[in-house]
């Protein structure tokens, strides 16, 4: 039987609940086609930072390195300062590894009311992917004369050409196996030196893919297209900080954010990826058992469509439509009163091998 070796990291707060029960739906369909998910669970957290003073071990990337894919819950919680944790785990492990692509399908499902009320499963069908290893997100910088009033802070973006062109051929291409479109995400009439350098990058991809319609759009207009007529959107390429929010609002318009999941991918496969919701910790319900698993597991669906499981991953993604669709199960985000579990539960009961 094939063996992937897992590194799951539930994290904090709601990572713990939805984790594991997105790990049983993984085991259930490996059954049914014929492979092992061999989880090394791995207690990374804010907890850890407080008794031992780091997220995770001195040695911590190395470990992972022995490992198929990574699977997150999500880290931060109340306690410890987000910079801390996000610096301390994720942004490490997504820069050591290469995981420049940041993969997140936004799809509205049959049997969710969205905020756009009158929108469509065929109207919300889309990817976001984020440059997920440099631009805004930068440790260059720093602050001077703190606690005067002369106090101030830079920080500095940077803009690779190998870092802009290696995320717009990743975009280009899964524009190609999909709807033949891609939008980019810009903001060159405010930012005048790195988005003007993005639109070029993005403007010698057009060049150069004549049979794909490009059109680029500055990020506030783009925003609101989310909302107005998300129709018009299949492949979104944007950088590092217009990624993550595009895709949080994205996750909204679909319904909750409790569904929306996310790949970080090593598109050359020379270290693991990295699979993970798009919601945090959520300590607001965290401990009462009631988070959506959903996003949780479709990310297990990417990781296994990346391990080379797709009829697999296939599989799992039509039992949440068929939940979604044909059943009241849902968790309090969406309006229902299912707990984690009896979700699971539901989304077990809809594989064609239950
Ligand atoms: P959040 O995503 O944890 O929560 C935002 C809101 O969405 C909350 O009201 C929460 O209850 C709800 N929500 C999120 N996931 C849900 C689910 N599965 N089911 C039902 N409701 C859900 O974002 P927030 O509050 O900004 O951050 C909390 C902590 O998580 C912070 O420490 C933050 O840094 C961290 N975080 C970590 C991320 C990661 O590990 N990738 C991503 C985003 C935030
Ligand atoms: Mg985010």
């Amino acid at each position: 039987m094939r063996e992937h070796r897992i590194a799951a990291i539930p994290g904090d707060g709601i990572g713990n609940e939805v984790l594991p029960e997105a790990l049983r739906v993984l085991d259930r369909v490996g059954a049914a086609h014929g492979f092992r998910l061999a989880a090394t669970v791995l207690p990374w957290s804010c907890e850890r930072y407080l008794t031992d003073g780091a997220m995770m071990p001195a040695d911590g990337l190395d470990r992972l390195r022995e490992h198929d894919a990574v699977f997150l819950g999500a880290v931060g919680y109340p306690g410890v300062p987000d910079h801390v944790s996000l610096w301390g785990l994720l942004i490490p492990i997504r820069r050591a590894f290469g995981q420049y692509v940041n993969m997140r399908p936004i799809r509205l499902f049959d049997g969710i009311t969205g905020p756009l009320r009158d929108a469509t499963p065929r109207m919300v069908d889309m990817v976001v992917v984020r440059e997920n290893n440099e631009g805004e997100y930068s440790e260059i910088g720093g602050r001077l004369y703190q606690g005067t009033p002369e106090e101030f802070a830079v920080q500095q973006s940077t803009f690779t050409r190998r870092g802009t062109e290696r995320i717009m051929r990743f975009a280009f291409e899964l524009a190609a196996e999909r709807s033949g479109r891609v939008a980019s995400a810009t903001k060159s009439n405010g930012i005048i030196h790195t988005m003007p350098f993005w639109d070029e990058v993005f403007g010698e991809f057009a060049a150069a893919h004549p049979d794909l319609s490009t059109e680029q759009l500055h990020i506030d207009a783009l925003a609101a297209g989310f909302v107005l007529n998300p129709a018009r959107f299949d492949v979104i390429v944007a950088s590092n900080l217009f990624g993550d929010i595009l895709s949080d609002l994205g996750a909204a318009v679909a319904g909750s954010i409790g569904i929306a999941p996310s790949a970080n991918l090593n598109p050359s496969g020379s270290h693991p990826s990295m699979f993970e919701p798009v919601h945090g910790s959520a300590p607001d319900i965290a401990g009462r058992g009631v988070a959506n698993p959903i996003g949780q597991i479709w990310s297990g669906a990417l990781m296994l469509r990346h391990l080379g499981h797709e009829a697999a991953a296939r599989e799992v993604e039509s039992a949440i439509e068929t939940v979604l669709a044909t059943t009241d199960a849902r968790t309090p985000d969406l309006g229902g009163t299912a707990s984690t579990t009896e979700m699971t539960d539901e989304i077990i009961r809809a594989l064609p091998s239950a």
